[in-house]
Parts: C-alpha cells; sequence; structure tokens
C-alpha cells in the first residue's frame, strides 16, 4: 500500500486529521517478523540456535536450572550485554545433551528440559518428570512489529504470579496488566501502575511449583497476567533486546537464589540502618534537628539514625550546606554521632544549572562533558528542586566516578548515609515528567558497545546507576566502612548498590494496607532492603493510623518514619503519652529482635532470601490444591518476618468488626503470651485492639532476642535469650559482627546454630559452638522455653551433675534457665513436667 493510494481513500477530515497529527501517523507499518516455524536448528555446546526464516532464536543453558533466550528478527541476535546480570553469570554455560526427534528440537540440562516445535517454534520447558516450566501460548508465535515485540506463554488456571518490584495492587499479579517506566508517582494509588522502580522479574506459582522469568529489557516493557486472555500470560517491549532468563525452582527459595546470582545480592547493610529512622521533609533548621534527636532519646524512643532532607542544602543545590540554617553543620553532625545517631544526608541527582556562579558539582561536571544532550549537542536543562539544572549521564562511567567524588566532603564531615531521591529522574517542567526521549546519553561501560543512546533506552537505569555511582564512590572514599545508600528509583540488580522506600504514599489506611504487598513483591525482586514512610507521606496521619503504621513497620526491613513540607509532626510522641508509649513498645521489640532480624539480614545478603516473606514461600504446599496460602481473603496482610513469625495485621486496619487469621498447618505459638496454639487451629479469630499487633511464631523455631538498647551502638547488657518455641525440625542461628565494616568477610563475625529436640518427655536444646572471630558481646544464654502449662522438673547441662534451676511465668507460659557460653557449645537436657 503506497502513501498516494491511501490518500485517496481517506475522506478529507481524516486528512487534517492526520496533518494534525504529523505525517508519521501514515507511515506504514512494514510487515510483521513472525517467529512461527523452525527452518533450520544448529545444536550449540550450552544449547540451540534455531532460525525462522530471517529471524534468529538462541536457547542457552546458564546452569542446569537457567535458561537464557535471545532473538532478532533480522538475523542477529541483541547486544549480548546488561546492566542488570552480572558478566560471569551473564557468561557461565554449562554443557548440554542435544535431544532432537521427527517434531521438536531442542537439548537437556540435569534439571531441565528444552523443546521446540519444529511446526510453530513453540517453546516448551519442563522438568524432568515432564511437568511444564513454562510454554509459548498455543498459536502466539513471537512477532516482531518493527523494534516492538511480545512473547506470549500457556498460563494454566491455577498459575499466580509475584514480583515485578513495588508496582501497587493485589499481592497476586495474576488478572493485572503493567508496564516499565520508572516514574515519579506523587500521590500513586492501588491502581497507579508506572511507579518509581522498573524491576521486569516476576515468580510464577503452578501448584507449589515455582519457576522466575526475567526479562533483560530496560526499555518501557509491559506485562499481562491475565488481562488480555485467561489462558496466556504475555511481555514485551517497544524496543531494545528480546533476552529473558527462565529460573527452574521448584521452590521460591530456590528461584531467588538463583535471581541473585544473575542479577547480585544485597549487601550486608550495616547494622544501624535497621534500627528506627526519623524524617521528614523537612527538619530545619539545625536546632530543630537537635531537638528532635533530644527528644527521641529524652523520651526513650529507641533510635539510630536521623535525616537531612533538602532543606539542609543551600537554594536546594545538591552537594551544598545552608550554612544559615545550619551554622555548625560539621559539628550538629559529630553531636549527633555522640547521641549514637547516625545521620543520613539527601543528595538528588540533578545539579543547579548554575554557569559560572561558582558551584563546583556544576563546574566540575561541565569540564568533565558529564551531563545528558539535547540532540542538537546542547546541555538538557530541565527544573527540579533547585531550579534549572542538568543532569549527569551514569551510563558513563567516568561520569560516575566523578560524581562519586562529589561526596568528599560529607564523608570527611560524617555524613553515614546518602539518600539519592528523583533519579526517575523526575523533571517539574516537562510534560512527561521527565527528561525528553530523544536526549541523548554515551554509553560508555566495559561490556558494552560504545555509543550514544537516547534517553528512551537509558530512562530506566539512571536511578540503578545513579546508585552505583553513589555506592562505588562512597567505597573508593571509605573502603571498610559499608556504605548505606537510600534510591527511589532503580532498576533490576539495584539491590547491589542501595536500599530503597516505595515513595510518596498518603496517611491513610489503605495506604498502611497497601505498604505490605509492595514490600512484598519488592522482596521478591532482589530488593529486600525496603521500606515505606511510616506514618505515610502525603498528609497527616490520624493518631491511630499512626500507632498501627509504627506497630507493623517495626517488623518490616527498613523502618523510616517520614513526611512531607507542610504536613503535621509526625514523630513517635505526637498524640500524647498513652499512644506514644504503645508506639514505643513496638519499636523496642524491634531492638530486641536485633539479632534474628540482622540474622535473617545476613542471611539475604548471601541467598537472596528476603527479610519479610508471602506465607508461600516458606509453606508452598499449605492449601489443599495447592494455590498459594497468601492470595486466600482471609491471609490478606499476613506475611512473614524471617522465617518463623507470621505477622497478622487487620485485613483492613481501619475496620473494629473481628478478623480472621489463616495460619499454615504445622503449629503455632502465640509471640506475645507464648501460649502454644491449638494444633488444629488453622484459623483464628482476632478482636482487633489498638495496642497488640498478633504475632505467631512456628513451633521448631529460636529465636534470638538481646536486653533494650536505645541504639545500635550500645552494648547490649546482660545475656543472649533464646527463645525456643518446641516442634518439629526445630532450629535457629544468630549470626553477629561488627555491624559496620567489611572485617566479617575476614573471618570477623560470629556465627552460632541451635537445635530443640523432644523425646518423650525430654526436650533437649542444643546450643552450637561459636564459629568465626568475632566476640560474643554476652558470657551467658537465657534459655526460654515456650507453651508449658507447667514448670520443668529440672535442667541438666551435658548430662553433667550440675542441675539448674530453671524459673517459670505461668503468664507467659515459659521456663527460663540461664546457662554459660564459653563459645565451645553445650546440651541442655530438660525434663517437661506432664
Ligand atoms: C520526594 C521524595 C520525598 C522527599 C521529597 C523532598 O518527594 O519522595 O521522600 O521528602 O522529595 O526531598
Amino acid at each position: 500500500m503506497n502513501r498516494i493510494r491511501t490518500f485517496r481513500v481517506f475522506p478529507s477530515w481524516t486528512l487534517c486529521l492526520f496533518l494534525l497529527m504529523g505525517l508519521d501517523a501514515l507511515a506504514v507499518e512494514p510487515n510483521p517478523v513472525v517467529l512461527d516455524k523452525v527452518t533450520a536448528s544448529t545444536p550449540l555446546k550450552d544449547g540451540i540456535e534455531i532460525r525462522s526464516g530471517l529471524a534468529v532464536m538462541q536457547i542457552t543453558a546458564l546452569r542446569d536450572d537457567i535458561v537464557r533466550v535471545r532473538a532478532g528478527a533480522t538475523g542477529e541476535l541483541p547486544e549480548d550485554a546488561s546492566w542488570a546480570v552480572l558478566p560471569a553469570s551473564r557468561m557461565s554455560s554449562v554443557p548440554v545433551v542435544e535431544d532432537d526427534n521427527a517434531t521438536t528440537v531442542g537439548f537437556r540440562t540435569k534439571s531441565l528440559r528444552v523443546e521446540v516445535e519444529r511446526a510453530t517454534m513453540r517453546v516448551r520447558m519442563t522438568d524432568l518428570d515432564g511437568h511444564v516450566v513454562q510454554e509459548t501460548a498455543a498459536g502466539r508465535p513471537i512477532e516482531f512489529h518493527g523494534t516492538s515485540f511480545r512473547i506470549y506463554k500457556d498460563m494454566p488456571a491455577s498459575e499466580h504470579f509475584f514480583g515485578l518490584g513495588a508496582k501497587p495492587g493485589p499481592l497476586d499479579r495474576r488478572g493485572g496488566a503493567y508496564s516499565m517506566w520508572n516514574t515519579d508517582a506523587f500521590e500513586f494509588q492501588a491502581s497507579t501502575d508506572q511507579i518509581y522502580k522498573s524491576i521486569p522479574f516476576f515468580l510464577s506459582f503452578d501448584r507449589g511449583m515455582v519457576a522466575g522469568t526475567f526479562f533483560d529489557n530496560h526499555w518501557r516493557t509491559s506485562f499481562d497476567f491475565g488481562k488480555e486472555s485467561h489462558t496466556a500470560y504475555a511481555f514485551g517491549a517497544e524496543n531494545g533486546p528480546l533476552d529473558y532468563y527462565v529460573l527452574y525452582g521448584p521452590s521460591s527459595a530456590q528461584v531467588l537464589q538463583s535471581y541473585v546470582w544473575l542479577t547480585g545480592t544485597t549487601p550486608l547493610p550495616p547494622l544501624w540502618s535497621l534500627g528506627f529512622q526519623q524524617s521528614r521533609f523537612s527538619y530545619y533548621p539545625e536546632s530543630r534537628v537537635r531537638e528532635i534527636a533530644d527528644r527521641l532519646r529524652k523520651d526513650k524512643i529507641p533510635a539510630d539514625a536521623i535525616y537531612l532532607d533538602i532543606d539542609y542544602q543551600d537554594h536546594y543545590r545538591p552537594f551544598t550546606v545552608d550554612t544559615k540554617g545550619f551554622p555548625t553543620f560539621d559539628k550538629m553532625i559529630d553531636d549527633l554521632h555522640k547521641q549514637s545517631f547516625h545521620v543520613v544526608a539527601i543528595t538528588d541527582l540533578h545539579i543547579a544549572h548554575l554557569p559560572d556562579a561558582g558551584y563546583a558539582p556544576y563546574d566540575t561536571g561541565t569540564a568533565g562533558d558529564h551531563f545528558v544532550k539535547n540532540p542538537d549537542g546542547s546541555v538538557y536543562v530541565g527544573k527540579v528542586w533547585p531550579g534549572p539544572a542538568v543532569f549527569p549521564d551514569f551510563a558513563s562511567q567516568s561520569t560516575r566516578a566523578w560524581w562519586g567524588t562529589l561526596y568528599k566532603q560529607f564523608v570527611k564531615a560524617g555524613i553515614d548515609g546518602f539518600w539519592n531521591d528523583m533519579n526517575e529522574p523526575s523533571v517539574f517542567d516537562s510534560p512527561t515528567k521527565t527528561i525528553r526521549e530523544d536526549a541523548l546519553h554515551v554509553i560508555d561501560e566495559p561490556g558494552f558497545e560504545k555509543r550514544v543512546a537516547t534517553h528512551a533506552e537509558m530512562h530506566n537505569v539512571m536511578g540503578l546507576e545513579n546508585s552505583r555511582a553513589t555506592y562505588e564512590g562512597l567505597l573508593k572514599l571509605d573502603p571498610d566502612v559499608r556504605p548505606f545508600v537510600l534510591t527511589r528509583a532503580s532498576y533490576a540488580g539495584g539491590q547491589r548498590y542501595a536500599a530503597t522506600w516505595t515513595g510518596d504514599n498518603s496517611s491513610t489506611w489503605d495506604h498502611l494496607r497497601l505498604t505490605t504487598p509492595m514490600l512484598l513483591n519488592l522482596g521478591m525482586s532482589g530488593f529486600s532492603m525496603s521500606g515505606a514512610d511510616v506514618g505515610g507521606f502525603i498528609g497527616t496521619p490520624q493518631p491511630d493510623l499512626l500507632t498501627k503504621w509504627i506497630e507493623l513497620a517495626a517488623f518490616q526491613p527498613i523502618d523510616r518514619d517520614h513526611t512531607n513540607k507542610g504536613t503535621g509532626d509526625q514523630e513517635v510522641w505526637v498524640h500524647g503519652p498513652a499512644q506514644e508509649a504503645i508506639r514505643r513498645r513496638y519499636i523496642e521489640e524491634r531492638y530486641r529482635l536485633m539479632p534474628y532480624l540482622y540474622t535473617a539480614a545476613e542471611e539475604m545478603s548471601r541467598t537472596g532470601m528476603p527479610i519479610i516473606r508471602p506465607l508461600f514461600m516458606e509453606f508452598p504446599d499449605a492449601t489443599a490444591d495447592r494455590h498459594p496460602i497468601d492470595v486466600d481473603v482471609d491471609a490478606a496482610g499476613e506475611f512473614l518476618f524471617g522465617r518463623d513469625m507470621l505477622v497478622a495485621p487487620a485485613h483492613f486496619p481501619d475496620e473494629l468488626d473481628d478478623y480472621t487469621v489463616v495460619l499454615p498447618s504445622v503449629g503455632w505459638y502465640n509471640y506475645w503470651t507464648g501460649e502454644k496454639v491449638s494444633e488444629a487451629a488453622t484459623k483464628i479469630k482476632i478482636k482487633p485492639e489498638l495496642a497488640v499487633l498478633p504475632i505467631f511464631v512456628r513451633e521448631g523455631s529460636i529465636i534470638p532476642v538481646e536486653p533494650l538498647v536505645e541504639s545500635t551502638d550500645e552494648t547490649p547488657q546482660g545475656p543472649l535469650t533464646l527463645r525456643v518455641y518446641p516442634g518439629r525440625d526445630c532450629k535457629g542461628s544468630v549470626y553477629l559482627d561488627d555491624g559496620k565494616s567489611f572485617a566479617y568477610r575476614r573471618g570477623g563475625f560470629l556465627r552460632m546454630k541451635f537445635t530443640c529436640d523432644e523425646q518423650g518427655r525430654e526436650l533437649t536444646v542444643h546450643l552450637g559452638p561459636h564459629t568465626g572471630d568475632y566476640a560474643a558481646w554476652w558470657k551467658n544464654l537465657n534459655v526460654e522455653v515456650y507453651g508449658l502449662t507447667k514448670s520443668p522438673l529440672k535442667v541438666a547441662v551435658d548430662h553433667s551433675d550440675v542441675r539448674l534451676q530453671p524459673s517459670f511465668d505461668k503468664e507467659r507460659h515459659v521456663a527460663s534457665v540461664v546457662v554459660p557460653d564459653d563459645g565451645r557449645g553445650s546440651d541442655l537436657h530438660i525434663e517437661l513436667a506432664k
């Protein structure tokens, strides 16, 4: 169809419309390239290469349980490079066994079979028992339309989807359609799609079996889990590589472990970042910061960090200090340190556009040619907090290195953590709220071809590379201090550099309810070090809402109270002593649980297992038909804090009615009363109370807790307590180190493992030896056994003659005994009363 003939058949009004729309609207779409037939195939050492006419597809095995699929419409595979995947993982391969027959071509690994139907090019991956892991939807071959493409997969009725980062809405992504374009989503709601981060990774859960799909395309991508079709899900992109990885589980823990093998683990965070953090936009002036710090200590609210939002800067210019408002800035930081606070300062990525004004970040950035350009080669300028601003081009390693040097003065002044905000990037005076898509970046990065790229290509990785530049810069300045970076925008793999939060939420009950699915999905997308603004950012929370929020956040990885400019005070003490007392109690509980939380954080940093988890991660078979228990209405809002603690807030926290908590049928204890919940109970009715957040502990767990401290800087005084909840597969552990340096990599850590075993009336608690070189702060262990209605008869250590007299607390259903811990380990034999 040529353009002239097309014109003739349209009435004149359509012609006017086309002229208004621009001639692009008339461009004739090229024929799609459809990958619907295998026309040739070549076995590879680690997979297979397939041709479908001109198009090419390569399926390779990185490991026996990880397969990568790449394709190109014009005979060439996309560039083999990635901002997310670690080069060593991307380059990994395992040998495969060729497996062709009359109807299919393919291969086998030690865990998977990959077959591609010759007649249709349908790709099917199964485990070695023949269970389908993933399969192209029938009749939906890959189609390229110009640069865009889409991939369709079969979607059984029993399949559920999780991940995709912090997108709001229900935990299960089934039934929804989503697109990835990092957006400053101020005032987002449950129905908001485009949000601050783009993490094109999801888990699919089908009857207890889990697989992961990572679609490594950072252009604008889209996902559809049943909106377009009830039998197929789909993902695609408008441009960029067709490049995705399938991660075989079948457990979700294995999938997440594979995902962080691909994209990197979260580094072990500094211990203080797990403490309570106090923030607002903004504490100003300096005297107000000091006032907040003093009040936290005076009111004995345990706390570890105070944030400086943009008002500490001179005219909102990053890397400056408003010396009028903060006349003794460096001394203020020293004084806060003396009170055992850590200070986090915001450093947004936009650099004020201030030629010839002596503003060093602008001058040095211009001298080094570090800013994003317009198509005509001039520097792109957009308005943000400081007014007109320019944007570092983090796609280039030299720009990242320059950015890192900007932190020198602040690190010298002792600032402990840095907050990279607005890095979608947000632009106030742009109709798209961001940099124009035809702006130009330079990719200058090992592993990539050096070239100019449009902002449309680089947009979704700006936040990732911004936080990377910060993290790497801080490491260079202080190589033996674990950096703490908090970022708002990111892409897959960003967990290597920064923790994150869910952005500008609101002080409403709905938003309190939204935090849990958002944080759970972030945790399943690699970002376990995450939190939501406690109390809500936009608006002023009602007293009960703030209290309930503080209760819940005590059991979430990052616990930061933060609010917007112009809102009411939101600190723990507002609303009077009765509310404050409840709030304090929950923050104190978080601090008592710090050994448990830090142990979970250490596990996360090694294995990718998130600190908070949906129930299905620990109990994939909890329901009769093996659907994930979390999608049940009664289980809404529940989550696991670490492996063992089930937190069960009301589903609708503003409602006064009783609600039901669903428990997987393994046996549970009430965390607060110590009582054993009846074995048969899988549903419990709860009467909501302002001062109570229901928590249950799984039987067979041993939870380490410490004496209360006011900050993680303080050394706990007294024994380490082990809360033992007898039951099957009883275990627990504790991990400890200096909390700040990398000495743990050189052996400077302490790990202890515990088990318990009940034989008849004897409960044996095995206290393992210390491993690692780090010295414990405790001399004794206080072993508490829960769920008892009577005092134990006797306690012996290692079957010796030493008899210990347990104390018994009937109210808390607990017997306790203190034993010395010399690091060599011991067994306690506890004879339980009938
Ligand atoms: C953005 C951030 C918010 C911050 C504010 C001022 O809205 O999301 O957390 O307080 O900017 O820096």
